[in-house]
């Protein structure tokens, strides 16, 4: 289905052509804010606004047929699908970009700043829902509501103090601008986060006082909201890597066997990677410090006689010189776009001596290996 918000491969080009038309349609509008614009430049800007807006009413009415195809609605009836589909957030982005068509259709008269103003606001809009890192912004401000809003209340605590004390102390030497709480707190605000507009000044030594305190507290709020942001990030981007590895995971034999337990502790310690084709993942004698599991694509090693061995879905490699703590012993290159899950040394250690029967698993293979590498070392001379 023609869908502009399609977050897969296969929606991409519609997704860029929705930005592009998105931007000429800001540019426009910003454009034609600007005085002394000659008249026949505003006209194609006017009508640069139009098209784009009849575009998106286009684009809105084909979304709205279509929406019964969307995953997430596909098990409603057609026409409860579009009025779920009508009344979502996207849904209402989408209609409020058409604004500008029922406008023309209302007789309202083609678009001046101060409309084309709105527009801009409509358009906007509808650029966020293109920006996933949105979504995560509000799933972090939903997980870390609670220190948020502890920082939120210390903010404001520190604010009405600070305004009614330099009130207090200002409101004699500067009527107008401390004479009223809403003032004061107005400076304060100015203050609190360090804009510092210096439209308002205290002057007296008490206000500037409580001006430098809040000024250094605005510093300590705003690096504790920082801190709470930062962390909500971190660790919603540690979940959606477990979730992924988690996936990735059920690719490879040598899990298959073990408990949940044992294999979220795994999937904890994993770290996916995407290397297209033709890149070299380790040379010989570099030093080993993880290894690898192949989750999906195919891999080539290297081996020093000359030969090559391939690697497919679910094998894995770099095991070698972690078990006999020695450099590599061959080369590695991606033979074929390839999803690898790694696993640090340290990590490494810690699973195989927790898990025996991994390691023995493990162990087995590069026994194996090794083998296969003195038999055809071997067989070199001979050829
Ligand atoms: P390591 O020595 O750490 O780095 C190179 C890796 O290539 C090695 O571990 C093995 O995982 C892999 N490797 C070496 N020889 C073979 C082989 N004969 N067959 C498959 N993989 C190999």
């Amino acid at each position: 289905m023609l869908n502009f918000a399609d977050p897969s491969e296969a929606g991409r080009p519609w997704r860029l052509a929705h930005i592009c038309l998105l931007v000429i349609g800001l540019l426009a509008v910003i454009l034609l804010s600007v005085d002394g614009l000659p008249l026949d430049v505003r006209d194609g800007l006017r009508y640069t606004i139009w098209l784009v807006a009849v575009l998106f009413f286009v684009e809105y009415l084909i979304r709205l047929w279509g929406a019964p195809e969307e995953a997430r609605y596909r098990e409603f009836p057609p026409m409860i699908a579009r009025l779920r589909w009508a009344i979502s957030l996207p849904g209402l982005v989408a209609l409020l970009a058409t604004v500008p068509v029922f406008m023309r259709l209302a007789g309202y008269r083609i678009v001046d700043s101060d409309t084309a103003s709105i527009f801009c606001v409509l358009w906007v809009m509808k650029l966020g829902l293109h920006a996933p890192a949105l979504g995560t912004l509000a799933r972090v401000v939903s997980n870390e509501r609670s220190p948020i809003a502890g920082v939120l209340a210390l903010f404001f605590i520190v604010l009405v103090m600070a305004a009614t004390v330099a009130h207090l102390l200002e409101r004699e030497r500067q009527p107008e601008a401390f004479g009223s709480l809403p003032n004061a707190l107005w400076w304060a605000v100015v203050t609190l986060t360090t804009t510092g507009y210096g439209d308002v000044v205290p002057l007296t030594a008490g206000g500037r006082l409580v001006g430098s305190v809040l000024m250094i507290s605005g510093i300590s709020v705003l690096a504790i909201m920082t801190g709470v942001l930062a962390t909500g990030f971190a660790q919603e981007e540690r979940r959606r890597e477990y979730l992924k590895v988690w996936e990735l995971v059920a690719r490879v034999p040598i899990f298959a066997a073990l408990g949940v337990v044992t294999l979220s502790e795994i999937v904890g310690k994993l770290r996916t990677r995407y290397y297209p084709s033709r890149v070299v993942i380790m040379r010989r004698g570099d030093p080993g410090d993880s290894m690898f599991f192949i989750s999906s694509g195919e891999c080539e090693v290297r081996l020093p006689t000359g030969g090559t061995v391939k690697l497919g879905e679910g094998a894995f490699f770099g095991e070698m010189s972690l078990l006999e703590r020695q450099p590599r012993s061959a080369t590695v290159a991606t033979s074929r776009p390839t999803t690898l899950l790694v696993l640090y040394a340290s990590d490494f250690y810690e699973i195989a001596s927790r898990i025996p029967a991994l390691a023995q698993a493990v162990e087995v293979e590069a026994k194996r290996r090794r083998e296969e590498n003195i038999e055809r070392t071997k067989d070199e001379p001979r050829r």
